[in-house]
């Protein structure tokens, strides 16, 4: 695992979005993997930018997105695909047909996730993840105690989980029970992973998930078996690292 820490959150998310337009740069047909959440957010502003300058190209790009949530349709306003759109794909020359976002409406959530998997494999795999953490060591929506080898699935989210998104929500009430999400066996064949983690709330979870025991109690703690790993730090998030 390569970590680097950053003065602050804007520099940390430059830092994945220099990564990433690096990354499409040297291959312009990539599979990128993608994530939603407050941290990323630094990082597609940036890439917005490197795209309307000419620097990056999203023609050829084919692009994953980690997790949707059950029961919203994509064009609801806090639908993850909504935010992805709003953030990066309106923005960028991304073909529509390029962009894959689970189903939260799909009539059969099972056969949604096996359809995922397969497509994720037809285009060769993803040669690139981005991934946040949650505060509680979630990645994608991968709950505490998940088997490491879990494919995409359907997840109940935990109570903490709900909480840490109600700010996203007008009440608590409206943030759904259930969300599809890649599983960290699928995030774990992704050829490079940049993981973007920012602010004070997230630092024990990022202490447990590089200097704590690979333990699904931490499901981000299984980066540490994965061979190409970038975490990408602000000082804040930094806190609870020893060394
Ligand atoms: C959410 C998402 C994750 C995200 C994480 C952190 O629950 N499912 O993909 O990485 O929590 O979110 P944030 O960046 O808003 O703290």
């Amino acid at each position: 695992m390569l970590i680097r820490v950053f003065e602050n959150e804007v520099q940390a998310g430059q830092a994945a979005a220099l990564l990433i337009g690096a990354q499409i740069v040297r291959k312009p047909d990539s599979v990128i993997g993608l994530a939603t959440g407050s941290s990323p957010v630094t990082a597609y502003l940036e890439l917005v930018r490197m795209c309307q300058a000419g620097v990056v190209d999203w023609s050829r790009v084919t692009t994953f997105n980690l997790d949707e949530y059950v029961g919203l349709a994509p064009d609801h306003h806090q639908s993850y695909r909504a935010f992805m759109m709003k953030n990066l794909f309106s923005k960028v020359n991304i073909r529509p047909e390029a962009i894959h976002v689970p189903n939260g409406i799909a009539a059969n959530p099972a056969e949604e996730c096996l359809t995922y998997e397969r497509t994720i494999r037809a285009a060769g795999g993803v040669d690139l993840q981005l991934l946040g953490l949650g505060r509680n060591g979630h990645i994608g929506f991968n709950e505490p105690d998940t088997l490491f080898s879990t494919l995409t699935h359907v997840v109940d989210l935990t109570d903490d989980t709900i909480d840490a998104n109600a700010r996203f929500f007008v009440k608590r009430s409206d943030v759904p029970k259930q969300a599809i999400s890649m599983g960290v066996g699928t995030i774990m064949q992704a050829r490079q992973i940049i993981m973007l983690v920012t602010g004070t709330d997230k630092a024990r979870a990022v202490s447990g998930m590089v200097q704590g025991m690979i333990d699904p109690k931490c499901q981000g703690s299984i980066l540490q078996a994965h061979s190409n790993v970038t975490v990408l730090l602000d000082r804040a998030a930094a806190t609870a690292l020893n060394r």
